[in-house]
């Protein structure tokens, strides 16, 4: 039999050498790999230079098969047709000059995508036919007479799968149709992602772009409402998490808890349905707030459950909406500034609950002759005091002008029903170049009241003062 595949010292009919550069062949080293009508084993020998855990040829000529073993001792060669192959899975698969041999051409790609691992690529090396239209053309050979497809034909055969045209193969003598080269993978369904903050349209992009497609679009805030009215069901821990503190104006807030508890797998699961999240089938669209650190994370996860992860990302035009415990905080420190507690918060019922008067100096700074003082005190009732005062050496003076603060910090810690008790001081004190120099005596109270405590590190000052 003719010599096909060349090597040195031994030319045959086809380029060999030139064949591999035009395969473009994804990189072998760690992966296995598999030649379907492999010849005397060329691009097999090259699998296992390059590194590969596994280079199988198979061929249905006895003789060929003979000659790619005497070759290549390091790779695996079995003489039989590719209607047996081997088992797999195979990371790469190699089908080369060799598809117009088959009596079902569609049947033998699928069943070779089905040899390859999930992420597999089966490169196929063919001749097309030049064509508009969708179909096979027998074409006269010098040897015989093969069906060859045209490109809209090779469209329509591979519309399940993922693939790409590489780009021409070589020419050889006597060729009748161009050579090309095409890689194919299976297609994972795409997760099209729209994790962007509330209010930045996300739903309006969803159903103005996938619906009309025939993608469906999951709804994370109706799903994660669901759950919280138990009309749907979760993971245990998730779906506890979602009942203590939902909410349907601050979903977003309930959204960012999920993610810090670690249960991010276990919501993209809820989204896509079903105990694993395998309910969902092909293509999707995911409406549903995520906090930016957590997009990698879900697209992990995805990843996992055999999707390609597709994330549309846009920059919302004009000023969005405040976070909700932002606008709360805002509006409750305006309330308090025009002298009244804020309606419905609890300070009235405060305010005949005694409380502890007290007060703390937790910042101290001197700077080109002025003293700032920063910290915070409530009295009886859990409001600011009005008067504050400081004695430095024997002199005492009135805080006539305070900045106040909020401290959410001081109101979890005493309880309190509101956070407007800090308090920011500034004293022209041209006498006084550091903070050591305003003495033992110094202090800050409440006329009449009480005296606050130094903060450690202000505490520190003076002590390391005394020594
Ligand atoms: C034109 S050669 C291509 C060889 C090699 N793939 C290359 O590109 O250098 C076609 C090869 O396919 C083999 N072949 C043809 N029909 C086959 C079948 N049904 N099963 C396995 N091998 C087959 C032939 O023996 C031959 O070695």
């Amino acid at each position: 039999m003719a010599q096909y595949q060349s090597f040195p010292g031994a030319a045959g009919d086809s380029r060999t050498f030139d064949k591999l550069k035009a395969l473009r062949l994804p990189s072998l080293d760690g992966r296995s790999f598999l030649d379907v009508g492999c010849n005397e084993g060329f691009f097999c020998g090259f699998a296992h230079f390059q590194g590969a855990t596994r280079a199988v040829g198979i061929d249905h000529s006895e003789l060929f098969i003979g000659r790619a073993r005497q070759r290549f001792a390091g790779c695996e060669f079995h003489r039989q047709g590719w209607e047996t192959l081997p088992q797999g899975p195979f990371d790469v698969i190699l089908l080369a000059s060799a598809l117009h041999y088959a009596e079902d051409q569609p049947a033998l790609i699928r069943s070779l995508v089905e040899r390859l691992s999930a992420d597999g690529t089966l490169v196929l090396e063919l001749g097309i036919v030049s064509s508009l239209k969708a179909e096979w053309t027998r074409v006269q050979r010098g040897i015989d007479e093969r069906l060859f497809p045209s490109m809209p034909m090779l469209r329509e055969v591979l519309a399940d799968y993922a693939w790409k045209w590489m780009g021409p193969s070589i020419a050889q003598a006597g060729d009748p149709v161009a050579r090309h080269v095409i890689h194919i993978s299976r297609r994972r369904p795409v997760a099209y992602l729209l994790m962007q903050p509330p209010a930045f349209g996300k739903s309006s992009i969803a159903s103005s772009l996938f619906v009309p497609a025939g993608v469906p679009v999951v709804s994370g805030d109706q799903q994660i409402g669901l759950v919280a009215r138990g009309k749907a069901t979760a993971a245990e821990y998730l779906e506890s998490l979602i009942r203590e503190d939902y909410s349907p104006f601050s979903i977003d807030q309930t959204i960012q808890r999920i993610f810090d508890a670690g249960l991010a797998g276990d919501l993209v699961k809820l989204w896509l349905g079903g105990e694993d999240g395998s309910a969902c089938k092909g293509d999707v669209a995911l409406d549903v707030y995520v906090p930016a650190q957590y997009h990698a994370v879900v697209e992990r996860r995805l990843e996992e459950l055999g999707y390609l992860p597709v994330q549309l990302r846009w920059e919302r035009v004009g000023p969005g909406p405040l976070p909700q415990a932002v606008m709360n905080e805002r509006a409750e420190a305006f309330y308090l500034s025009l002298g009244e507690a804020p309606p419905g918060s609890g300070a009235d019922l405060d305010v005949r609950a005694e409380r502890r008067p007290a007060g703390f100096v937790d910042e101290l700074s001197v700077r080109d002759g002025e003293l700032v003082i920063r910290g915070w005190a409530v009295d009886a009732s859990g409001a600011l005091p009005g008067r504050l005062a400081v004695r430095i050496g024997q002199r005492t003076v009135h805080l006539d002008k305070l900045d106040k603060q909020l401290r959410p910090d001081v109101q979890r810690h005493l309880d309190l029903p509101h956070a407007l008790v800090g308090y920011r001081a500034t004293l022209d004190e041209p006498g006084i170049r550091t903070v050591a120099d305003l003495g033992e005596g110094f202090k800050v109270f409440v006329p009449g009241g009480v005296t606050f405590q130094l903060a450690g590190p202000v505490a520190d000052i003076f002590s390391a003062a005394k020594q």
